[in-house]
């Protein structure tokens, strides 16, 4: 499975960690960045993600910020993203299960590694509900048409 990830400065050692830990169980890795702590924008690099997303160049995209807010503010501006913050590992679940989220905003500062890492994990492997989900998700969808 092929993932895209990016962070800003406040989320760029959170990222070096997740990107070996997916590396080490054999998921390929698109690093669109940030590749040092020199303060950066972050939505340049969730627009990046959420872009690679969409043109399928990835499964799943996974964006880092200092509290996650302003990475998943900014990767749902991108047409087709449905990108969830998620801070435990029960909306990990649910973000999967019932929104069908297809990128992960996280927080670099005050989310825990081991928790991240948890969130990351449940996030990949956890399945789309479909039913009753499917048809909220397509409201979602016909809206960004429509507007
Ligand atoms: C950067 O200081 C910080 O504002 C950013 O990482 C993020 O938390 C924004 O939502």
């Amino acid at each position: 499975m092929i993932i895209s990830i990016g962070s800003d400065h406040a989320g760029f050692n959170t990222k070096k960690i997740i990107k070996e830990n997916l590396e080490k169980k054999g998921y390929k890795v698109i690093d669109f960045g940030t590749f040092n702590e020199d303060s950066v924008n972050y939505p340049l690099f969730a627009f990046k993600v959420g872009e690679s997303v969409v043109k399928k160049e990835s499964e799943y995209g996974i964006v880092i910020c200092g509290t996650g807010i302003g990475v998943s503010i900014s990767a749902n501006k991108v047409k087709g993203v449905r990108c969830a913050l998620v801070t435990d590992e029960n909306t990990a679940k649910l973000s999967r299960e019932h929104n069908d989220a297809n990128v992960l905003a996280l927080s670099g500062r005050f989310t825990p590694i081991e928790t991240n890492l948890k969130i990351v994990d449940l996030f990949l492997k956890t399945p789309f509900a479909n039913g009753r989900h499917c048809t909220r998700i397509d409201l979602i969808s016909e809206y960004e048409r429509n507007h």
